[in-house]
This record gives structure tokens, C-alpha cells and sequence, in this order.
């Protein structure tokens, strides 16, 4: 969806204490930005921040950088942020690509926790590699998420959902919650974010999932890989949950 540029956001961000233009200087050292050192969680693809405001006035016990390449939406999530937990003393913002995260996390930052709400489901194939479940960013993700650090992830997109349980196996993450209806679930805590609050109310269903970074089963090139025949993979990986 094109959206119309907000003059208000850059300026806004600039002055923010809690945005971070260049994540890169911190990479290995977030921990030195709060107050205290907790567990870090880390949403990327944040959007709007709709829910990661509701997260962050929630959730005191860990710090939290929340990320996106648009200063646009940054500027609403800044807005949101304000609105809802006021002052913001463990969260920060930061603009980013994705698709090259190891250069903003290292192992010394310890992920815990890594956020990805809707993510954009790129349909085509040949863009599938943009994907923010794809090997070529899970394989970075793994070299600086916690030993058993985790991914939480939102879609209501059934082919980037299935395409997605064969990138989190090969790539060595071990579902421990899935669910193809969350808010049938019972799953607790749940934010809802601003996509997720528009396709329930189109009556969609959400498809989550919980994955825990474990063996990695084999030798894998992201740059290179390509999505096996679903013959050649185990039965179980796919749904119905
Ligand atoms: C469909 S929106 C979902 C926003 C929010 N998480 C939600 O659930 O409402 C996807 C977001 O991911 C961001 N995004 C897409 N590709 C990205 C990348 N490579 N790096 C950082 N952010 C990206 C977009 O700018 C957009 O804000």
C-alpha cells in the first residue's frame, strides 16, 4: 500500500531520545542503552507500533528495540509509544533493513526474543529471499538470538505460513506453540497490531507460531537454497494446528 510522505515523522524522530538512526553503532552493546540489564526482545517489521506500544507499557521486565525501514511509520510508532507508556525508559526505535540484521545484532546483545508481526509475504518467487522468515535472514538471526532464544510469528498469509515452517526447520528452530487460529487459542498475551486488527475484522484467522532456535540439522547455504519438494520433508511440518 503506497502511503503519502509525513513531513512531521523525520523531524519527530530526530528529536525522539529513545530512536537510534544508525543501529549499527550499538551492534553487541544494546544492552549499554537502558537503565538495566534485562532479557531483550526485538520486533522487527514494527510498523505503526500499534502493538508494540500496548507490548511496552505492558511488559517492564525486558528492554525492547523495535525496528523498521520506514521513518514513516516510525514517526506513528514514536506517536504510539508516547501515547501508551510515556516515559519510555526500556524500548527503542530504529530505522533499518532487515534483510541485513547481523549487522545491527552480534552475539554479546543476546537476543531473546525476536517479534516478527505480518511481515510483508512477497508472493512472488523470485522475491521470496525478501521474506523476514526466509534462511537468508532466520541464518542471521541465529548468530545473535540466545542460546534457545526464540522467534514469535504472526501471519494471516496460508502460503508464507507454510513456506515458513520449511524455512524455520531447515534452519534449525523448533516449534514449540502453533497455532492456525490465535484468537481461538486461548494464547495469552497477545497484541494485537494494526494489520492483525484489520483482518479480524475481516473475519481472517491468524496463523502464529512460537520457534526456538535449536541443532541446526544441516549444512545450509542461504544464499543459494531452494525450497525442497514438500514430498521430501516430514509430514508433520504442515498443519492443520
Ligand atoms: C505489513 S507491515 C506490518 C506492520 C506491523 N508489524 C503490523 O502487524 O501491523 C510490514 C512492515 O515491515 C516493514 N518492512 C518490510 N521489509 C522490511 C525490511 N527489509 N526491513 C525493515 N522493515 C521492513 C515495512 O516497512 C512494514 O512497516
Amino acid at each position: 500500500m503506497h502511503m503519502r510522505k509525513k513531513k512531521w515523522a523525520r523531524p519527530e524522530l530526530d528529536a525522539c531520545p529513545y530512536f537510534i538512526p544508525d543501529p549499527s553503532l550499538y551492534r553487541n552493546r544494546w544492552q549499554t542503552l537502558f537503565p538495566a540489564i534485562q532479557p531483550l526482545h526485538v520486533e522487527f517489521g514494527c510498523g505503526k507500533g500499534v502493538s508494540t506500544a500496548q507490548m511496552i507499557a505492558q511488559e517492564l521486565q525486558y528492554n525492547f528495540v523495535a525496528m523498521d525501514i520506514s521513518p514513516d511509520v516510525l514517526g506513528d510508532a514514536r506517536r504510539n509509544l508516547e501515547q501508551a507508556a510515556s516515559p519510555v525508559t526500556h524500548a527503542f526505535l530504529s530505522r533499518c533493513d532487515l534483510e541485513h540484521a547481523a549487522d545491527f545484532f552480534g552475539p554479546e546483545d543476546r537476543v531473546e526474543r525476536i517479534i516478527l508481526s505480518f511481515c510483508n509475504p512477497w508472493p512472488k518467487r523470485r522475491h521470496e529471499k525478501r521474506r523476514l522468515t526466509h534462511p537468508r535472514q532466520l541464518m542471521q538471526y541465529r548468530t545473535f538470538l540466545d542460546t534457545q532464544g526464540e522467534v514469535y510469528f504472526k501471519t494471516d498469509d496460508d502460503t508464507l505460513w507454510d513456506d515458513s515452517q520449511v524455512y524455520f526447520y531447515v534452519c534449525g528452530f523448533m516449534p514449540v506453540f502453533r497455532t492456525d487460529h490465535l484468537h481461538a487459542s486461548g494464547f495469552s498475551p497477545n497484541y494485537v497490531s494494526e494489520h492483525e486488527a484489520r483482518y479480524l475484522q475481516e473475519g481472517k484467522h491468524i496463523h502464529f507460531g512460537i520457534y526456538r532456535k535449536a541443532h541446526l540439522p544441516m549444512d545450509l547455504d542461504p544464499l543459494t537454497w531452494q525450497q525442497p519438494n514438500r514430498s521430501d520433508l516430514p509430514p508433520d511440518l504442515f498443519g492443520p494446528f
